[in-house]
């Protein structure tokens, strides 16, 4: 063989380390763009990715293999066979129709759930004790029906809700302020999308809460110059559907972030959808909307009941009924 054996050399204990394993269903432009920056940032051992196309699944495959001399090592395989997906750690599901210009989320419910009632139930069955995270839209919606096809315990059904609103929150306060993105706290939470709520409270620059900041040394603060760049963070995605016909590049940067915190154990806070009944008192059945929650190996470890205005609770109040009059029609 190539190598000189090592004398008295022992296997490695099998209980000693656990490869981590991730399956993306959804290898077009916003499966790859997750796949790249997962490998970039070394998230996995093993990458598998999924798709309804043979010879792309294979072309992505191949074409991310020939990059490997300059990667971290990670075994990449593909398959339209969801066998392939058997014992995930974490299941990222980006499958289904996308916005066209001008379209809203909203829209792509009825084929984006059907297409769910045929891939959800084969990644449980490979990988029962996977976390999945869905992407697909209406973000909010599919994850509560990924979560009722699964049969999985809530902890378990994450979707990328507002993280990425938030990071485009957090760009444009930082672009607006001269600072860096990542000094800038901000939280969105509610819908991804159209109703979403801006949480002003929560932006602080380099830790300093910037309402209070503002209001302490009686600088008049441009409520309006806030509330219009929420306004900026709502069409952000239909402006670059509108530019280069669909997202990507954030949303893979912003999903890479939550599968590290989880993967990895970071137990840190992000605006993801989760099973949000009962907090802000939204009631009146089971709906998924952002709220800060911990993430770490086990998924959802917690919600932070993070203190909202009266206003804030009406707009989640108000989101999680359009929300739960659209699931309800659908029979999941
Ligand atoms: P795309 O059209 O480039 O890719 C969708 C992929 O799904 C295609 O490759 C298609 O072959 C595959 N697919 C369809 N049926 C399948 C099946 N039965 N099994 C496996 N794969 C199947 O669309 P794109 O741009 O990647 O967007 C994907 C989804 O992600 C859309 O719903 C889009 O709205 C959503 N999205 C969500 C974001 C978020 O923040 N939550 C951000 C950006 C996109
Ligand atoms: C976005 C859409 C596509 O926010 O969900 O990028």
């Amino acid at each position: 063989s190539f190598f000189a054996p090592i004398q008295d050399a022992a296997p490695p204990s099998p209980t000693k380390r656990h490869t981590i394993k991730i399956s993306i269903i959804g290898t077009g432009n916003v499966g790859m763009a997750i796949a790249q920056t997962i490998l970039t940032q070394d998230l996995a051992d093993e990458l598998t990715l999924v798709d309804a196309l043979p010879d792309k699944l294979r072309g992505e495959m191949l074409d991310l293999q020939h990059a490997a001399a300059f990667l971290p090592r990670t075994t990449i395989s593909a398959s339209t066979d969801f066998s392939a997906t058997a014992a995930s750690d974490l299941c990222i599901v980006t499958a289904g129709a996308r916005q066209n210009p001008g379209e809203s989320r909203l829209n792509l419910l009825h084929r984006n759930v059907n297409l769910f009632r045929k891939i959800i139930p084969p990644l449980v069955e490979y990988s029962p004790d996977a976390i999945l995270l869905i992407v697909s839209n209406p973000v909010d919606i599919l994850t509560y029906v990924a979560w009722k096809l699964s049969g999985f315990p809530s902890n378990r059904v994450i979707g990328s809700g507002t993280n990425l609103d938030s990071s485009r929150f957090r760009f444009l306060i930082a672009d607006h302020l001269d600072v860096n993105a990542q000094d800038v706290q901000a939280y969105i939470i509610g819908e991804h999308g159209d109703s979403s709520v801006a949480l002003w409270s929560s932006i602080s620059i380099g830790g300093v809460p910037i309402l209070s900041f503002l209001e302490k040394r009686q600088i008049p603060y441009e409520k309006a110059t806030l509330e219009n760049i929420h306004k900026e963070v709502i069409n952000c995605a239909y402006e670059v559907i509108k530019l280069k016909g669909y997202t990507s590049w954030a949303i893979g940067y912003s999903v890479a972030n939550l599968a590290r915190s989880i993967l990895r154990d970071q137990r840190r806070i992000h605006p993801v959808s989760v099973l949000a009944k009962g907090f802000h008192d939204i009631d009146g059945g089971d709906v998924f909307l952002s709220l800060p929650a911990q993430l770490g190996r086990g998924g959802l470890l917690g919600v932070i009941n993070v203190p909202i205005t009266d206003e804030e609770a009406e707009r989640l109040r108000e989101s999680a009924k359009t929300i739960l009059e659209v699931q309800a029609q659908l029979g999941v």
